[in-house]
Parts: structure tokens; sequence; C-alpha cells
């Protein structure tokens, strides 16, 4: 799955380059100013002005709108009637422009643009998706052109369309929609912190759409790489130790995720965990590392050449969390062991859990791959035979998340440790190990 947000203001091509940009990856495009459009239309005809609040979100409750897509077609159904083109009118775009500014207008939207990015891989337009419907999104561009250039684009698509206009009044609504939309309080239209800002001002609509693709490649090449140069030379000497020497089985491999930011989160017997991990996972795993480690000489290189984050396990550490939750939006796996420490010799569900996991999961809007390293004890022993369980995804959606806080992670935590005990049979008999030798 793929989340693409183009965001920026009105005549800059966003919606040609989503739709050519979907067209392409056979991904789903969502229109959202259509949404507001489609607001803006109805309270107009109700004779409701669209800048009376009170009014508007007192004729909400009769609003109901639903988005289908039909062969890639975006199609709205308001209160069970289809709309058209009678919502890309001058007065259409003024209209949803002041209802926009609207607070309930916005929150009554939130869902039907977020349920539609959980199960598709999507690329979604409008002022306020990379900052605001999907701050998870793996693509965000911000989409500008000059004033000028973006109302002589608008004027000629309002002249092919046989709407009687002129520039010089196209231009002078752009200035006051793009006034209202950037300057409004709530979910203004300004670039996310990690947006890509593109001006196609000396663009063809073609550059646009090749430039976006380019974008759109290098970030899926980072979320499928297999790992640093010095990453997978050492994994490819560590390897064969396990294959012959460890008596590794992995069971659960189909459950290995082969693309995007997600949380590998294990219980901890050992040192010997991430070499057992990262001979298992094709694809990178980053490890939130003591902080100490990264001030021993060489050490300190190498653990950072090999995409170690620094902890610091005394307190709150506010950078590691953060960088985690960067690295995740990068497309990368990040390796938690929610224990906090290693338990040679313990049964996991008698030890006590960290919330870090569910705190980063919510953050980064991430799935948990829960994982069960488990040997004939609880405990490395030379030649013992040891299983790798590879659990199938917990989705973010499954975690239980509305607003984050204490109580949500510890309960998320919890369903997350319970899933790794489950896997190994701890807390009940353990069952017979199976799966392929690797
Ligand atoms: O992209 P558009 O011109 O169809 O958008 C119509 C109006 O809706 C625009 O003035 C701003 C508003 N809008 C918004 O506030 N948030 C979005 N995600 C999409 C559009």
């Amino acid at each position: 799955m793929i989340r693409i947000a183009i965001d920026g203001p009105g005549g800059a091509g966003k919606s040609s380059l989503a739709k050519a940009v979907a067209a392409r990856l056979g991904i789903v495009y969502v229109d959202t100013g259509a949404l507001y459009r489609t607001i803006g239309v109805y309270m107009l005809s109700k004779g409701i002005s669209t800048s009376d609040e009170s009014m508007v979100v007192a004729a909400l409750p009769d609003v109901h709108l639903e988005m289908k897509f039909e062969n890639g077609k975006q199609i709205i159904l308001l209160n069970g009637n289809e709309v058209g083109e009678e919502i890309r009118t001058p007065e259409a775009s003024m209209a949803a422009s002041a209802v926009s500014a609207i607070g309930a207008v916005r929150d009554f939207l939130l869902s039907t643009q977020r349920s539609i990015a959980e199960s598709n891989s999507v690329i979604m337009d409008g002022r306020d998706i990379g900052t605001v419907i999907l701050p998870y999104a793996e693509v965000k561009i911000f989409l500008t052109a000059s004033p000028e250039a973006r109302a002589k684009r608008r004027f000629e698509e309002l002249t092919a369309k046989g709407i009687d206009t002129t520039y010089e009044k196209v231009y002078s609504e752009m200035q006051e929609r793009d006034k209202n939309d950037s300057s409004r309080a709530i979910a203004p239209c300004v670039p996310a912190a990690d947006a890509i800002m593109l001006d196609n001002s000396a663009l063809t609509a073609e550059g646009t759409v090749n430039a976006v693709l380019d974008i759109i490649n290098k970030v899926r090449k980072n979320r499928k790489k297999r790992g640093s140069a010095l990453y997978v030379f050492l994994k490819t000497l560590i390897s064969p130790f396990y294959k012959f020497f460890g008596r590794v089985h992995v069971i659960g491999k189909e459950n290995i995720p082969k693309e995007g930011g997600v949380i590998i989160a294990c219980n901890h017997i050992g040192i010997s965990d991430i070499f057992l991990l990262s001979s298992t996972f094709p694809r990178q795993l980053h490890y939130l590392s003591k902080k100490e480690w990264f001030s021993v000489p060489v050490l300190k290189h190498l653990i950072r050449l090999l995409g170690a984050i620094p902890l610091d396990r005394g307190g709150k550490d506010i950078g590691a969390l953060k960088n985690a939750i960067d690295s995740i939006k990068a497309g990368k796996q990040i390796a938690i062991f929610p224990q906090g420490h290693r338990y040679p010799g313990v049964d996991p569900s008698e030890t006590s859990v960290k919330n870090g996991v569910s705190l980063i999961a919510y953050k980064a809007h991430a799935d948990v791959i829960p994982v069960c390293i488990r040997t004939d004890g609880v405990k490395y022993k030379f030649l013992r035979k040891i299983d790798v369980i590879v659990g199938k995804p917990i989705k973010y959606a499954e975690l239980g998340f509305l607003n984050g806080g204490s109580e949500e992670y510890k309960q998320a935590t919890a369903k997350i440790f319970s899933e790794i005990c489950t896997l190994g049979g701890y807390g009940k008999a353990l069952p017979e190990a199976k799966g392929d030798a690797e």
C-alpha cells in the first residue's frame, strides 16, 4: 500500500496531476475538494448563506455523502443522488472555500477521507492531506505555481467548459480563495513539515507528472531497500552460521512485509536476538540501541552504519522516539523489544513490558508484526533448536487508538505482547515447533 498526499493552492494542477499519476500506478485517485464543493452547493441549493456558520452547521445532519469508485472514477452521492458538473462553477468554488473554513464541516468529512486510505493505495489531493488527513502518507507533495500561471490555467479550463468569465475575474477570485484557504484558523493550506515542494510554473502537465513519478519511485525504492551495503555484507557473513549451527526454524515467513515502514515487536532472550532477527528478515532492521554503545570508539561508527538508533534508557528519550517514528514514515523497519531488557531463562508472559512500542505505532500510524523467539528452554544454549515465529501483522486499526495517551498505549502494548507470547505458546504448554529449516 502507498498513500500519496498532494496539497497546494487552487489552479496548481493538483487534480489533473493526481488523476494521471493514479492511472499510471493503478491506484485510487481521491479528489477531496469535490466533497467541500458538494457541501457548498448543497447549502446554496437550500438558500443557506455559506458564510453563516451556525446555519451551515445546523444543516449538516441532513447531508448524507457517499463516495464510490467506478473504473477509477470518483462518484459522489449526495443524499442518494450523483453529483455532476454543478460543483465545478465559480460560485461552487467560492461556496466550497467558505464552508471549508468551518471546523464542523472538516470534522464531518474527516472519516470519509481517511477510511478510503485505510484499505486502498491512494493519491489524494486537497489542502490539508499531508498535515491532517494522512499525516502518515509515504509521499507528500506540495504543488504550487505563480498566481499568474494558476489564474491562466483556471481561466482556460473554465472557458473550455463554456463558462463566461475573464482572466482578471478569475485572477481576483483566486487571490481571494488563496487568502481564505491559507489564513483560516483550521487546517490552513500550508505544506507539511516533511512535504516535498514542487513549483510547476515552468513545467508542462506531462513534465509535472514525470517529476512526481520520479519522487514516488525514489520513495518506493527506499521502502523495498534490503539495507546498506555494510548491513547486507554482515548479514551474509552471519546468516550461514545460524543456518548450519543454530538449528533455526522460521515459522510464518509469509507474514514478513516486503515493503514499507513497520514495527517488528519481539520478546528478548539475549544479545543473539538481533542477529537472529536480522538473518530472518530480508529487509534491514533498525534497532533502538543503548546510547552508551555510541560512545565506544570503533563500535559507534559500526552501529551507526548499521542504522541503529541511540536510545537513552534512563529517561523519556524523545529524540530516539522521534527518530524511530521518522524512520518508519520513511519506509524502514524498526525492531523493538517491548520488555526493554533481556530475560534469559524466563517465561516472557511473566515479565513486564514498556509502552514505547505502542506510542511509536500510534505516532507513526504503523502496523506491528509480533515475533516470538523460542528455544527448547527459554535460554540460548549452543546447538539448541531455535524457533523464530512471525505472526500476522497487527493492523494499526486493530490497536484501538482514538487519541493516544498512556491508557491506550498500555492496552495496545498488552495486546501486542500477548500475541507474542501466544505465538510461542508461553503461558501454556509449549507446542511442538514446525516450519522450514532456515
Ligand atoms: O481543490 P478544489 O478547488 O476543488 O477545492 C475547493 C475548496 O475546498 C477550496 O477552496 C479549498 C477547500 N478544500 C479544503 O479546504 N481542503 C481540502 N482537502 C480540499 C479542498
